[in-house]
């Protein structure tokens, strides 16, 4: 979503800024088309020259190819490197086909080159550093392909850039410490790569970003100091090996952070109290980890929460009551900590509970009658506790409920089911 608006609004920029006009690609550019078409198999290019016809492509008054835009277009092959003679392409975009082979480092030579939207094709080999020349270009999606080798720090000269998508590859190395220089980069995604070493110190420097995503690669060390990427939105680095505190101090205020998925790492330490400076945080994801303590108090703050997940820590103390006055929680998971105390009356308050899950932990009293009135309950799990007392009649008030686990426990009474 976020990486579609920016999409949009960049794009609306772009079109925007070039007098579009029904002339004919012309001279050189017209070769540079033929040429393209021939290394290319696909119909949808056919009527390509003849007819006046030259489908998704758009020139200016003077026939020289500006934009090229073939998305979906079924074709397959390779690109020519005739590709660098449309010296003022502003929009590339091939993306959704089956286009294969290299990136050729002519690339490097379209100065004009805005968008290079390249995703969802057979692309392989390195990415040319070649790129790096590129210094008009705002948004570069070279996602779902099979790109290997190391991302090139040359892409760190590309002073333009809003968007850098290269998830999806088999990229290896590390994250180059240049992509801290890209000082409008607002939406950066790596994930779903090969790359391993630390996430580097220099992406705290990026004042812009609002989404950052390296989730399943091998990203080692602890996470940099972000606290200054005051535009933040999205943090998203599941599926690694990060060590370390979570690392946001009492200074730390990302006011518009919305999503924090951390889970599955080895982060130690305690959930930090700034969290509840974070006021617009409605994800917060910390399963698999190494996290010890109580669960702050300051967990209650953020008034929008919708799900938070601290399954699988070594979380201890009881569950703070502030948690039971979020009124816009939908999930809660404490599963597999040593969670002590009970589960307050107050449960009630939650009336957008879809999933409470409490299993193996050490949750003692009885289960609070009050659960009937959490009314959009439909997946409770609370097993493997000390529950004790009778199983309460209100549980046939929650007419979504579908899964109901209370094994070992000491629970007592039939289950009445409306
Ligand atoms: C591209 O430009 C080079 C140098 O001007 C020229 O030699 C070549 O024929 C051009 N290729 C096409 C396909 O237009
Ligand atoms: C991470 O490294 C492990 C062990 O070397 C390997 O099995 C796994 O596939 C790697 N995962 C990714 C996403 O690179
Ligand atoms: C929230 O931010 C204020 C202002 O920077 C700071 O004084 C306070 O300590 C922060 N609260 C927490 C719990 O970190
Ligand atoms: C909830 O269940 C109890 C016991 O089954 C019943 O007496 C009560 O009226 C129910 N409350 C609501 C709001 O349905």
């Amino acid at each position: 979503m976020a990486k579609f608006l920016a999409l949009v609004t960049i794009t609306v920029a772009v079109v925007s800024s070039c007098h579009v006009s029904a002339t004919e690609p012309a001279g050189a550019d017209r070769n540079a088309l033929l040429s393209f078409k021939s290394s290319v198999q696909g119909n949808s290019l056919s009527h390509w020259g003849s007819h006046r016809t030259w489908k998704g492509v758009k020139c200016d008054s003077r026939g020289r190819v500006i934009s090229l835009e073939l998305s979906g277009f079924k074709l397959t092959g390779v690109i020519s490197p005739a590709i660098g003679n449309l010296s003022a392409l502003e929009i590339l975009d091939l993306s959704a086909n089956q286009f294969s082979g290299v990136i050729s480092p002519v690339i490097g030579n379209l100065p004009a080159l805005k968008i290079l939207e390249l995703s969802a094709n057979q692309f392989s080999g390195v990415i040319s550093p070649a790129i790096g020349n590129l210094s008009a270009l705002k948004i570069l999606d070279l996602s779902a392909n099979q790109f290997s080798g190391v991302i090139s720090p040359a892409i760190g000269n590309l002073s333009a850039l809003g968007l850098l998508d290269l998830s999806y590859n088999q990229l290896s190395g590390s994250i180059p410490p240049e992509l801290g220089k890209l000082s409008r980069l607002g939406y950066l995604s790596l994930h779903n790569n090969l790359l391993t070493g630390v996430i580097p110190e220099t992406l705290g420097l990026l004042k812009s970003v609002t989404y950052i995503s390296l989730y399943y690669n091998n990203l080692t060390g602890d996470i940099p100091d972000i606290c200054n990427c005051h535009s933040m939105t999205t943090i998203i680095l599941y599926e690694n090996k990060l060590t370390g505190e979570i690392p946001f101090s009492t200074r730390c205020q990302l006011p518009h952070l919305d999503t924090l998925d951390l889970s599955d790492n080895r982060f130690v330490g305690v959930i930090p109290s700034s969290i509840s400076n974070f006021t617009n945080l409605t994800m917060v994801h910390l399963d698999d980890n190494k996290i010890s303590g109580a669960i702050p108090r300051a967990i209650g703050s953020p008034p929008l929460l919708e799900t938070l997940s601290l399954s699988n820590n070594m979380l201890e103390g009881p569950i703070p009551s502030e948690i039971f006055q979020l009124q816009t929680l939908s999930e809660l998971d404490l599963s597999y900590n040593q969670i002590n105390g009970g589960i307050p009356e107050t449960l009630s308050n939650l009336t957008e509970l879809n999933q409470l899950i409490l299993r193996n932990n050490r949750i003692n009293g009885e289960i609070p009658k009050s659960i009937g009135a959490a009314q959009q309950l439909f997946f409770i799990d609370i097993s493997y506790n000390c529950l004790q007392g009778a199983i309460p009649e209100t549980l046939s008030n929650l007419t979504y409920l579908q899964h109901l686990v209370l094994k070992d426990n000491q629970l007592s009474g039939p289950i009445a089911w409306s």
